[in-house]
């Protein structure tokens, strides 16, 4: 979330005078509203500056001036509501969710038109609903992914001989980025699920061209962008956000493209294979009432993309913020190495069956979502109308940012709440699935992850594999204290210094 501070200079010198006429006719409609506290902010600016690099944190040292929500305003017009609190959460979700059900669309989105057929982006709406549906039955529901059990275990079996190849090639006593591989996993069990395909192989040119264009789109969407803020310097594109986004969106959509004939082209000719998601997405035909009557071709590709943009790097940060504070704290690591030795048993690999065996590693893995939400502000929402909200007025259109990075460390829902203990949640009902509003990686309410029975499972097998599979180390000169645990803020927050591990096979 770093600014260009010459972007800004620059802009406002410019665009001063109107400015401060805005500012003012904005003040003036806004003060019959009673809108809930927050600081000052610059003119003009608004609080833009006092976010910093890991605004989650920022936000959450705010909570003992200003209460459960807070009210910021970045450049001119973007108004927003930060929920700091599990019981500001529960309030939402639970009595105003359909209210704040809509979401903010960020400037880079609009490069070919990618909002358009986004679930993540979508309005509220028949369209969004039919998305969540065909998804659900077709991919997520527990048999679709009972089904797909070999597609992972495969993946899984390429990451570790990966890992192994790449601890031979370094020198003694140094690491690996065991993140790289988690990557390229979960990229390659999505890219089998709903294209059949092994999108991480090296050997593929157009494979590799496609995970490129991904990395590189999940990166722009992670830079703060001048145009949300002042909308009206968006035709100049500042930062060149929408430029950058656009030529790797389309490359992306041209590989889709041609994904999508060569399957047209198969299924004409009748080729044998199972149906994945991409199938059913060819062949579906609907009422065109409450649902369309057939996807076009621009639909279809963003489904598709979606589905690689919001798993795989939500999944692989999860296992690399897990795996950092297993090794940060060796005692949890011996227990959950033991736990998994006894379930699973000496020359056996790590099943997906296994994790319903393993009740510390699910601790461990809650644990650690609590500390580090990949997604700490979830995906920002909008509110649909006007809402009264805690005493507060929410006018339209404003955009609504859950902190729950802040409501994972609340010391009235936690005890110790910077500690990481496992512990705490053996023998307790609060899971991740969005009934506990203390604990809410993937969200909650009608915009909650989809993908979480997906995601959920991928963690604890990749995590579990590599745990079963490898003694982990660290490198020469670094200790448990000693690891860096800075974050950085892109798509998701991601550890800055990426963790390098010395893999030992088991
Ligand atoms: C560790 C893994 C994951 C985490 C932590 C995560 C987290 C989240 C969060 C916080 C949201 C926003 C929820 C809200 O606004 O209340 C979200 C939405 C979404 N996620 Fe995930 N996610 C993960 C994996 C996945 C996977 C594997 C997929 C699909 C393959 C996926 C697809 C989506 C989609 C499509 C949405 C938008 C839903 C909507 O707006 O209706 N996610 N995710």
């Amino acid at each position: 979330m770093e600014l260009e501070w010459s972007y800004l200079f620059s802009s406002a010198i410019i665009l001063l005078p109107a400015f401060i006429l805005l500012f003012s006719l904005k003040k003036a409609t806004n003060c019959s509203y009673k809108l809930p506290p927050g600081p000052p902010g610059l003119p003009i600016f608004g609080n833009i500056f006092e976010l910093g690099t890991e605004p989650y944190k920022k936000l959450a040292g705010l909570k003992q001036k200003y209460g459960p929500i807070l009210w910021l305003k970045l450049g001119t017009s973007t108004n927003i509501m930060v929920v700091q609190t599990a019981q500001a959460a529960a309030e939402l979700f639970k009595n105003h969710d359909i209210s704040f059900a809509d979401r903010f669309i960020p400037d880079v989105n609009q490069a070919h038109s990618y909002y358009q057929g986004s679930m993540a982006l979508g309005r509220y709406g028949s369209f969004w609903r039919f998305q969540r549906r065909i998804s659900t039955v077709e991919m997520f529901v527990h048999k679709k992914i009972s089904e797909t059990v070999p597609v992972r275990r495969k993946c899984v079996d390429n990451m570790v001989k990966w890992i192994e190849k790449e601890a031979n090639s370094v020198e003694k006593g140094s690491g690996i980025e065991v993140t790289r591989f988690v990557f390229l996993a979960s990229f390659n069990m999505l890219g089998n699920l709903i294209l059949s395909k092994d999108l991480a192989d090296p050997k593929s040119e157009e494979a590799s061209e496609f995970f490129n264009a991904m990395k590189r789109i999940n990166e722009w969407a992670g830079i703060a962008n001048v145009s949300d803020m002042f909308p009206f310097l968006r035709k100049f594109d500042l930062q060149s956000l929408r430029k950058k986004m656009a030529r790797d969106m389309g490359k992306a959509m041209k590989i889709a493209s041609m994904f999508l004939k060569e399957r047209e082209e198969e299924r004409k000719k009748g080729a044998e294979k199972g149906k994945d998601f991409l199938d059913v997405l060819l062949e579906f035909e609907g009422t065109g009432k409450d649902e369309p009557a057939n996807l076009s071709e621009h639909e279809i590709k963003v489904f598709v993309l979606e589905m690689f943009l919001a798993g795989s790097e939500t999944t692989s940060s999860s296992v690399e913020w897990a795996l950092t504070e297993l090794l940060r704290h060796p005692q949890a690591m011996d227990k959950v190495k033991t736990e998994i030795s006894k379930v699973v048993g000496p020359n056996k690999k790590f099943e997906e069956s296994d994790i319903d065996n393993l009740p510390y590693m699910q601790a461990v893995i809650k644990e650690s979502l609590r500390l580090h939400p990949p997604l700490p502000f979830l995906i920002p929402r909008e509110t649909i109308q006007y809402t009264k909200f805690m005493g507060y007025d929410v006018p339209k259109s404003t955009q609504v940012l859950v902190n729950a990075w802040a409501i994972g460390r609340d010391p009235e829902c936690w005890d110790d709440p910077m500690s990481f203990k496992p512990e705490r949640f053996l023998g307790s009902k609060v899971d991740v699935k969005g009934q506990h509003y203390e604990l809410i990686p993937f969200g909650a309410g009608r915009r909650m992850c989809v993908g979480l029975p997906l995601g959920h499972r991928m963690i604890h097998f990749a995590l579990g594999s590599l745990l079963h599979e490898f003694h982990w180390e660290l490198p020469d000169g670094v200790s448990p204290k000693s690891i860096n645990m800075d974050e950085s803020m892109g798509v998701t927050a991601r550890k800055r210094d990426s963790l390098k591990v010395v893999p030992k096979k088991a």
